[in-house]
């Protein structure tokens, strides 16, 4: 008998003297106010009706339940609330048993925790992932989670966020068995059958001892708030999560529940709660490209690289990583063999480090070979050229790669800033050629910018798609222009920090305030663990092409002149005594500044830290906008991903277009016109900020269009 619940998303069906509660609203059965109203109508039901003496709680689908609807969080609340659905949970007069697999997360696992007992299969993924989205578990979770598995372990799962498999939840006391079979169903209904047999109470998660003695909890929670307070950097919603954990130990379970939720609405409020889960849906929205909705990937199974420098190295690292097999080419013989051991020497880090065993080292590269004949690539699905940044010496490898490479072969390129459509259009297959720019060290970096020159055809895209969920890569589209994305908006905040540095800022202060934003390192540590030389080759080589009326600050290039290149060097902006990695100020590239501000005929001024910010945010902001408005971004979220998984980009601040929209674009603009008056032709505000501004229209309202 199936009887109908009052959103069909929950649906209700007697199995004997079980009632079957089913939580069916794909993709994840989060829940929303139909499925919340649902669980509510269920447990109403099952206390009313004499002929049900247990319920079984179940997900359809892939998962459990994958939490609370993130995408109502910031809008007028639906009754009935989660906290009350799952008090209601917990007060139902017969066992109620939750028969979870696949993710049973946040607001998931603490209906499962409302739950009498819990049951789970393998596969299961338990955690509380709220700190991720700028929360902390709003139904109970903090409550509910150290009564059942101590306060240590339950502030472990809630700061960490991170996920427990089966195992795990059984071992700590999240469950109270396993399911042997995949079947989720029959493993629930057997547990109830059990349970019902042995005349099992109704057990309330609110009445569980684990939290013991009283001392040893506070003692966690005391080093819990020290170890949080120094870690979590800016972040709001860690310590809030200490304190509702504290409150489940002082306080009685009611007053807890109550202090929980006042702290939620706090973390709900937050603009970093804002950012984040920006961020969470972006970096989802990303892998939706036009092509990977129409076009099928290619085939993707074995990778060729050319060159074995720092980039080809960790490219290759990433392919092995992801079980592709790997063919290298090199010019010769010597750097070959500096090629293979670039990759070895990850590998022999981590062994150093204890992360990976010789006999695990000596199996992955058994799926790396290397040649200095370019035929050794006539099998490779896809090819990533990684050699010097010169069109003519690219080129000639493409000619190469057109020669030897099977028909249908990818070929691309991890080029920085050089013209793609001209590599296509060099080579006699240009449909097959396509920009895959990884970041350094590639093995690491998640963003992969996947760069689109005119002629490509759709399932290549669709095929770098596919390599990037292979390599485990966060993959942005991108359009040709020098620089794609990042790079090129990087170019423009880096002028905006050279400018600001003449005109008075020192590059410890402006380090300093980007840090104090968010960001782990400043413009001029980026600078010192890059090379500076690698920036000063670069305008050697635009400086035939530069605007001759733009401002040109040439500190750095005084800096290069001496050699100093940074780290590498011992000094760059910094010094780096002794070989050391995090830099001293140093007076003599002071005494530098102080001499080229002379002769650029400049009376320093004073900056803020909330004046440097503005600017820097202000020209990121404003290329931002330009990329988007020509079509090298797709949408702002591009720009927003590009810079989270490439530059380090706070995440809690959601990107640099979310953060515009939170400022509020016209008081951008209106920075951007105000810094115009000193510097016009680097301060053009971007047509689209002028026009979003017009319209009174935000960032966030281009997201929808892919
Ligand atoms: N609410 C709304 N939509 C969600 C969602 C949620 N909780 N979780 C996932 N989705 C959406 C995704 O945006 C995506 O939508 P799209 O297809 O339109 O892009 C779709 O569901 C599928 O998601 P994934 O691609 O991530 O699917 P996977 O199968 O790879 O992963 C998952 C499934 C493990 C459940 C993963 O989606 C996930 O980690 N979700 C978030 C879990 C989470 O953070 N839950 C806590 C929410 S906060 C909370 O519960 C507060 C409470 O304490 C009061
Ligand atoms: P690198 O100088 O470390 O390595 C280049 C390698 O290419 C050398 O090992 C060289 O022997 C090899 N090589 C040169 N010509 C060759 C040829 N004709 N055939 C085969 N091998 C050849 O340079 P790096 O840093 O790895 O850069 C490579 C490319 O990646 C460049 O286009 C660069 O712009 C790009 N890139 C670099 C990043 C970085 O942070 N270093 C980041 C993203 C892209």
């Amino acid at each position: 008998m199936t009887l109908n619940s009052s959103a069909e998303v929950v649906t209700r069906e007697l199995r004997g003297k079980v009632l079957l509660v089913t939580i069916d609203h794909a993709p994840v059965n989060a829940l929303s106010a139909d499925v919340r109203r649902g669980l509510l109508a269920a447990i109403d039901a099952a206390d009313a009706d004499a002929a049900v003496q247990a319920v079984l709680l179940v997900g359809a689908g892939r998962n459990f339940i994958g939490g609370a609807d993130i995408r109502e969080f910031g809008k007028p609340p639906v009754p009935p609330s989660l906290p009350d659905v799952c008090n209601r949970i917990e007060a139902c007069t017969k066992p109620v048993v939750a028969a979870i697999h696949g993710a049973a997360l946040g607001g998931g696992l603490e209906v499962a925790l409302a739950a009498h007992y819990r049951v789970a299969v393998d596969g299961a993924r338990l955690g509380l992932p709220e700190v991720q989205l700028g929360l902390l578990p709003g139904a109970g979770g903090t409550q509910r989670t150290p009564r059942l598995i101590g306060a240590q372990a339950a502030l472990d799962l809630i700061l960490s966020g991170r996920h427990a498999g089966a195992q795990e939840a059984l071992a700590l006391g999240l469950v109270d068995r396993l399911g042997s079979s995949g079947d989720i169903l029959a493993e629930g209904l057997a547990y109830v059958h059990e349970l019902l047999a042995a005349h099992a109470p109704v057990r309330r998660t609110c009445d569980a001892a684990a939290l013991g003695e009283r001392a040893a909890s506070l003692a966690a929670v005391a080093t819990a708030r020290a170890q949080t307070a120094q870690k979590s950097r800016g972040l709001f919603s860690p310590l809030k999560i200490v304190d509702a954990v504290e409150a489940a130990i002082e306080q009685p379970f009611d007053e807890g529940l109550r202090i929980e939720r006042k702290l939620f609405l706090q973390c709900i409020d937050s603009p970093q709660r804002a950012g984040l889960v920006h961020a969470f849906f972006a970096e989802r929205e990303v892998l939706k490209a036009p092509e990977t909705r129409t076009a099928k990937p290619r085939t993707l199974e074995r990778i060729g690289v050319v060159g074995g420098g720092t980039m080809g190295a960790g490219i290759a690292v990433a392919a092995l990583d992801a079980g592709l097999p790997v063919t290298m080419i090199e010019r010769d013989d010597a750097s070959l063999a500096r090629g293979r051991a670039h990759i070895e020497k990850v590998y022999d880090g981590l062994i150093a480090k204890g992360r990976l065993s010789q006999q695990k080292k000596a199996e992955i590269m058994t799926r790396w070979s290397g040649s200095t004949s370019y035929d050794a690539l006539t099998d490779a699905d896809l090819v990533i050229e990684a050699v010097f940044e010169d069109l003519a010496v690219k080129q000639a490898v493409f000619a190469e790669l057109d020669r030897v490479c099977k028909a249908g072969a990818v070929l691309a390129t991890n080029t920085s800033y050089l013209d793609i459509d001209a590599i296509a259009a060099s080579i006699s297959r240009p449909a097959d050629v396509i920009g895959l720019h990884f970041f350094s060290p590639a093995n690491i970096m998640k963003l992969l910018e996947v760069v689109v020159p005119k002629q490509v055809s759709a399932d290549v895209v669709a095929t770098a798609f596919e390599l990037a969920k292979k390599l485990k890569k966060t993959p942005v589209r991108a359009g040709v222009c020098d620089g794609f994305i990042g790079n090129r908006v990087l170019a423009v905040y880096r002028s905006a920090a050279d400018a600001m540095m003449e005109d008075g800022a020192s590059p410890y202060q402006i380090d300093a305030a980007v840090r104090a934003f968010g960001f782990p390192m400043g413009p001029f540590q980026v600078v010192d663990l890059a090379g500076g030389d690698i920036g000063w080759a670069a305008r050697k080589r635009r400086a035939a092409t530069r605007n001759p009326a733009a401002r040109y600050v040439q500190i750095a290039d005084r800096l290069c002149e001496r050699g100093w290149f940074g780290q590498k060097t011992g000094r760059g902006f910094y010094l780096y005594p002794e070989g050391t990695r995090s830099g001293v100020p140093d007076p003599e590239v002071e005494a530098i500044i102080e001499a080229e501000r002379a002769r650029a005929g400049i009376t320093p001024r004073t900056f803020t830290d909330e004046e440097i910010v503005r600017r820097y945010m202000a020209a990121m902001i404003n290329e931002g906008a330009k990329v988007v408005h020509e079509g090298i971004a797709l949408r702002p979220l591009d720009v927003d991903v590009t810079f989270l998984y490439g530059y380090g980009f706070p995440r809690y601040r959601g990107g640099p277009m979310k953060y515009a929209d939170m400022v509020g674009l016209p008081k951008i603009l209106a920075d951007i016109r105000e810094f115009a008056k000193e510097d016009p032709l680097f301060w053009q505000a971007s047509p689209l900020l002028i026009d979003l501004v017009e319209r009174g229209a935000d960032f966030a309202s281009l997201n929808q269009t892919a």
